[in-house]
């Protein structure tokens, strides 16, 4: 099964009934073990989560550290990104070269890195003082 299709699958199980927009991630890490996660929405908007997080928080809690590739799909009208915030966090545990597949339900698919999401990333250098 290819990542895109246990996205497709995860998305199945996601909480969204207030954006009614459902989201499926899924990254293999670097021991070649994939790990999904769906968005989780919450009555209380800002509480909802993305599926990107839940993919990464899957990844940690199962005991691995870094995303070798990552993939995420919506029924969107073209290939979904993740949301700026998500970038961020895919930055935390992916080298920039790290192939972004970003896709939809009707089979478009467009891929990307992590640089390409989030030039310019802020990341641990910049915390070093002189
Ligand atoms: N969403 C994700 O899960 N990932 C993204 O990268 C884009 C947005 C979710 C959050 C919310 O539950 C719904 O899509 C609408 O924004």
């Amino acid at each position: 099964m290819s990542l895109i299709d246990d996205a497709r699958a995860v998305r199945e199980n996601a909480h969204a009934p207030y954006s009614r927009f459902k989201v499926g991630a899924a990254l293999r890490a670097t021991s070649g073990t994939v790990h999904v996660g769906c968005n989780v929405e919450n009555v209380a908007y800002p509480e909802g989560t993305c599926a990107e997080a839940g993919a990464i928080a899957a990844m940690i809690a199962a005991g691995d550290t870094r995303i070798a590739e990552i993939a995420v799909i919506a029924d969107s009208p073209s290939p979904v990104p993740p949301c700026g915030g998500c970038r961020q966090k895919i930055a935390e545990f992916a080298d920039g070269d790290v192939t972004v597949t970003l896709a939809t339900t009707a089979g478009t698919t467009l891929q990307t890195t992590v640089s390409a999401l989030l030039p310019g990333a802020f990341g641990k250098g910049h915390m070093e003082g002189d």
